[in-house]
């Protein structure tokens, strides 16, 4: 249903005219109206998920969800960056992540609790996972990725749309955020190797602190339900 032909090649080349022509293009705009549509599908099942849980056990396995779409110029960026064709159908077709969802837990196992009860539902199928909690990245950052392709209803009919699901604790959020800003990468890996030695570290112990603190609730855990021992 979304095709491109109206789009002229010259257009496509610079950042600035492709955020102009698709602020004006409705296909564009349709797309990004989709991409938010699931994102509000996703945010709904992890409230109702967090709604739950919460009666049941008295805590909320979610402490925050952020979700975002990715703007006109960095997908034109990330377009360019691995060499797709800059078009609407490119988009569809070879990115995962125009629509964006970041879910923030207390606890490590809260991630996988939430994670496989949402994948579980017969509605979300899984695209992709990466888990950089059992695999962190070289410079130490961790975090349960998925990329989920869910159903949304439209008045035309049912729509796939994919969506990439970041799960990671308060801990690996707050590295996450300040490594971020840090903006490091621009200097090379080669030219930086103290610097990412440094953040690796830091990324290391707050990983050792989430073990602990989650050891910790477990001890309270039992001390609070003797009966399950
Ligand atoms: P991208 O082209 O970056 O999307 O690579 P990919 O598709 O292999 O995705 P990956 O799962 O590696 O990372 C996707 C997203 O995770 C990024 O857009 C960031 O939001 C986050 N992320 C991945 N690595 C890092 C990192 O080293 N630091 C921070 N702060 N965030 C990261
Ligand atoms: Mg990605």
């Amino acid at each position: 249903m979304i095709d491109d032909n109206n789009l002229a090649q010259s257009l496509l080349v610079n950042k600035e005219d492709f955020r102009k022509t698709m602020e004006t293009n409705a296909r564009f705009q349709e797309l990004m109206m989709m991409y938010r549509c699931a994102i509000r599908e996703i945010q709904t099942k992890l409230e109702i998920l967090n709604d739950e849980f919460k009666t049941k056990n008295q805590r909320n396995p979610i402490d925050s969800i952020r979700t975002r779409v990715k703007s006109p110029a960095s997908i034109f960026d990330k377009m360019q960056r691995k060499g797709f064709e800059v078009s609407i159908q490119s988009i569809v077709n070879n990115l995962n992540d125009v629509a964006g969802v970041r879910v923030v837990c207390p606890f490590i196992s809260d991630i996988y609790a939430v994670a496989n009860m949402l994948i579980s539902q017969d509605d979300v199928e899984v695209m992709e996972v990466k888990d950089y909690i059992k695999n962190p990245k070289p410079n130490g950052y961790r975090s349960l990725h998925y990329v989920v392709i869910i159903p949304i209803y439209l008045s035309s009919g049912k729509e796939y749309m994919k969506v990439e699901v970041q799960i990671r604790t308060i801990a690996m959020n707050f590295w996450a955020s300040l490594e971020h800003q840090m903006h490091y990468k621009q200097f090379g890996n080669e030219e930086m190797p103290e610097i990412v030695n440094e953040l690796t570290v830091c990324a290391d112990t707050i990983y050792n602190t989430d073990v602990h603190m989650q050891e910790i609730r477990e001890e309270i855990h039992r001390l609070e339900h003797p009966e399950c021992l």
